[in-house]
């Protein structure tokens, strides 16, 4: 596992329950709310579910019976805890304890992009999904992380940009090519996970056997506006996720 999703669940979990993830609150979910169908009488994949809470989302949908699997053992501990009406379980995303078409619905917030590997968890995806079975995934945008800024020999520079001086060619990062990043949270948090962009999704979602029928780039909500202004202002034209509804 490349993050300390155990050391951070209970902070994670307060933070989500009162909506103080920013991210969470004013764009990931309102952009996957946004992509969600009806989900009455599905049977639901809660991939890479962290604590638990996405349930209540899903369940305002319509659905009653909810699987949550995750990596980290503590945020499931917290997940049961917190959620009886729910099954979960410990488990990768690469190598999901279920049998061919299980479910009706996976939904992924944010946990795909942990993998160097989205192939292989698309394919599982689809592997689990039944025949008219749906997917909700959503992943980092790479246009967020090209906005942050660098020094490089005393100079700023945007993490994706070409040099001060255009004329020479001269590039620093990339949007191109699937990469590794690290993000940097006050709290002593460190996240590394992988960026592709929004084609190099579609093409592996596409290669596993998905036909995508929507896609989303999730920017700040105008709630947000009235209680975070200056978060409002940053992300509002510039997206932080994208998401994707695909069906078999
Ligand atoms: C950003 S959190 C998202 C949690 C939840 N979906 C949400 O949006 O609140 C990412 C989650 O992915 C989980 N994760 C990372 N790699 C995983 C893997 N290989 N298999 C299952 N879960 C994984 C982490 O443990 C973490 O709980």
């Amino acid at each position: 596992m490349i993050n300390d999703y155990d050391k951070f669940a209970k902070e994670r979990q307060e933070q989500l329950k009162k909506g103080e993830k920013r991210p969470h609150r004013f764009i990931e979910k309102p952009m996957m709310r946004e992509l969600l169908p009806d989900l009455t009488g599905k049977k639901v994949l809660m991939l890479g579910c962290g604590t638990g809470e996405e349930n209540i989302l899903l369940r305002a949908f319509g659905t009653t019976d909810i699987i949550g699997i995750d990596l980290s053992e503590e945020s499931i501990r917290l997940a049961k805890e917190s959620y009886p009406d729910c099954k979960f379980m410990v488990g990768d995303m690469h190598k999901l304890p279920f049998e061919n078409n299980s479910f009706d619905f996976v939904y992924s917030s944010l946990a795909v992009h942990y993998s160097a590997e989205p192939e292989s968890v698309y394919n599982e995806i689809y592997r689990v999904l039944n025949d008219t079975g749906r997917l909700l995934v959503s992943v980092g945008h790479p246009l967020r992380w090209a906005c942050d800024e660098i020094e490089i020999n005393n100079t700023k520079h945007r993490i994706i940009s070409h040099g001060v001086d255009n004329e020479n060619g001269e590039v620093y990062g990339n949007y191109n090519t699937f990469a590794k990043h690290d993000h940097y949270f006050k709290n002593g948090e460190v996240l590394s996970f992988y960026v592709g962009s929004p084609s190099f999704h579609f093409k592996k979602l596409k290669k596993a056997g998905f036909i995508i029928e929507d896609f989303s780039e999730g920017i700040c909500t105008e709630e947000c506006k009235y209680i975070d202004y200056n978060y409002w202002n940053k992300y509002h034209e510039i997206p932080q996720f994208m998401a994707f509804l695909a069906k078999k």
